[in-house]
């Protein structure tokens, strides 16, 4: 049988600190998979650097060039076909993403999101966690559906919220987080160990130790 490496394919319109953790988990081998593409809808996303750093192909897609959103997610679903890409990966694409996008690759687009879903969807997680006021807050891997933020959720990680933090002291806490547990969710998938039964995810070979990634580091 021939066995092909899965290929990813990755939105971002920003910084791309968690696309560059997901090019460290492979390139430091933890991660079995390669990245063939990366699309931004932002010409000056820092996401580009990377990807031009890593020698990594990108395209700018612009919102404004397509006739309407769904043309905008044809084009990019188009693009990734054309590349084979096996699991598209948000990370920090600030768009909802539309029909066309998610029916030509059903269950296989991730998100990350900074809080514990389905507490603080949509923009600012980290802030809105701290104006409700929570002691715990997080980041969620999830499935993308039509809604924001609502698809089925892979793995979620936790974070304790201090009392004088700020929304930049929690952000970090939290991305630190991010960046372990995106690697982890793309790693099940690619190993073939994501099962969507409605909205519940099942990691197939799940052992309780594997857990442990979701533990609160503690303040030092
Ligand atoms: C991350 O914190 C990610 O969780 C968040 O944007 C940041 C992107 O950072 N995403 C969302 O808020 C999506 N609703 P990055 O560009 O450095 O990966």
């Amino acid at each position: 049988m021939l066995c092909h490496k899965l290929r990813i394919g990755v939105l971002a319109s920003g910084r791309g600190s968690n696309f560059q953790s997901i090019i460290d988990a492979i390139k430091s081998g933890k991660l079995d998979a390669e990245i063939a593409l990366l699309i931004t809808d932002n010409t000056s996303a820092l996401a580009i650097d990377k990807a031009k750093k890593h020698a990594i192909e990108y395209l700018a897609i612009r919102p404004e060039e397509c006739t309407t959103k769904d043309n905008y997610f044809e084009k990019i679903a188009e693009e990734l076909k054309k590349r084979n890409v096996g699991l598209v990966v948000l990370a920090g694409f600030m768009r909802i993403v539309r029909k066309p996008l998610i029916d030509a690759f059903p269950n296989m687009i991730m998100n990350i999101h900074p809080a514990l879903l389905p507490a603080f969807p949509g923009l600012h997680g980290q802030r809105q966690a701290l104006e409700y006021g929570v002691r715990i807050s997080g980041c969620t891997v999830h499935f993308v559906d039509e809604g924001m933020d609502t698809g089925p959720v892979i793995i979620q990680a936790a974070v304790p919220v201090f009392q004088d933090d700020t929304e930049e002291s929690l952000a970090d806490r939290i991305l630190k987080l991010e960046h372990k547990i995106y690697p982890e969710a793309i790693k099940l998938f690619s190993e073939g160990r994501i099962e969507v039964e409605e909205r519940k995810v099942r990691i197939k070979g799940f052992i309780p130790s594997d857990i442990s990634i979701v533990n609160p580091p503690l303040r030092s």
